[in-house]
């Protein structure tokens, strides 16, 4: 139950993965920031802050599992989507990590834009290394939402078996999705608190007035920012990014506007989002620490990827054990 993290970020799918019952044996990322929240938390992990070109994999040879999501900005829908991007190819970054540990099984997530056509290059050329490398695969999106997130987030994941029938987990709360209030309701009264990452922003007063007078679910048109339901799953939380007034596009932490008071959510509200448990501190200033939370795996739906797996390679244990 050990695995090797690639692109492990501010940790939502080995937060995830820990739960599930698994161990890291390293994580890389080259975030500073990232990497500090990581050792943070968990100071016992083996944490390597580097770019990933320059990891050498080999000495982690014959671990059970590899998992990482390699950055998606030249593939997501909510970037320039630049096809250039050099970040688009760090995949074969992975490939080659697991060339050299050779796991049993793979998990790699990535935007759902990775199925589109003008991203299919990507796409296929996972498919043919995995098959190179022997790996049978089951891929789709799945909607967080299904896996017990409060969050309709839609991701790729690629599940991949060196042995058996690799698969997919399949959905626990589809039809009873848990709600935006269910998950931040409690926190809407809470005063400041900086080392609990709950800090509303001062937004000026006209962006105020226009938000007060949003519905539920209602979007402004001029800051292209909705307002979430609070009965229903939240929109997705991005990384960063957003609009002014004239459609121009902003860099920084801009989370949907809160259910019920007239401004944004705060980074601790977007972390219940992505199902982080309230101890999982951030580090970094304000807009690296909604980065953090906008790049991660939601870690319930990690927790489900990580029990599937466990139970897959479980079954292909218990198989060649009866073969023997
Ligand atoms: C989508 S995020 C991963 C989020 C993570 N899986 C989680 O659940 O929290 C991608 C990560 O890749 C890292 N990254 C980007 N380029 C990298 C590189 N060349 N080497 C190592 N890490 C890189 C980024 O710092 C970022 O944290």
């Amino acid at each position: 139950m050990r695995y090797v993290s690639l692109f492990s970020g501010g940790g939502g799918l080995d937060l995830g993965f820990e739960r599930a019952g698994w161990e890291p044996v390293v994580c890389v990322d080259n975030d500073p920031v990232a990497c500090q929240t990581l050792s943070l938390n968990r100071p016992k992990w083996h944490v390597v802050c580097d770019d990933i070109r320059n990891f050498d994999a080999r000495p982690f040879e014959g671990t059970d599992v590899v998992i990482g999501g390699p950055p998606c900005q030249g593939f997501s829908t909510a970037g320039k989507g630049d096809p250039a991007d050099p970040r688009n190819f760090l995949w074969r970054e992975y490939m080659r990590v697991v060339s050299e540990v050779r796991p049993r099984a793979l998990v790699l997530e990535n935007v759902s834009a990775l199925t589109h056509r003008r991203n299919g290059d990507h796409l296929s050329g996972i498919m043919q290394e995995l098959e190179k490398q022997g790996y049978t695969f089951a891929y789709g999106v799945l909607n967080a939402a299904d896996y017990g997130v409060p969050q309709a987030r839609r991701r790729l994941i690629v599940i991949g078996v060196l042995d058996g029938v690799a698969s997919l987990p399949q959905p626990t709360t589809a039809g009873a999705w848990p709600t935006v209030w269910d998950a931040i309701g409690d926190l809407a009264g809470l005063p400041d608190d900086p080392d609990f990452s709950h800090v509303a922003n001062r937004h000026a007063a006209h962006v105020v007035d226009r938000w007060r007078h949003l519905g539920p679910g209602e979007t402004d048109p001029n800051y292209r920012r909705a307002r979430l339901d609070p009965n229903r799953p939240s929109l997705t939380i991005r990384a960063g990014g957003g609009y002014g007034p004239s459609g121009n596009h902003l860099a920084g932490f801009h989370p949907p506007i809160h259910p019920t008071l007239p401004r944004q959510l705060t980074v601790r509200e977007a972390a219940r989002l992505q199902s982080f448990p309230d101890d999982w501190m951030l580090c970094g200033p304000k807009t690296i620490q909604g980065r953090q939370i906008g790049n991660a795996v939601p870690v319930n739906l990690g927790e489900a990827i990580g029990l599937h797996l466990a139970a897959l390679l479980e079954s292909q244990h218990a198989h060649e054990t009866v073969l023997a």
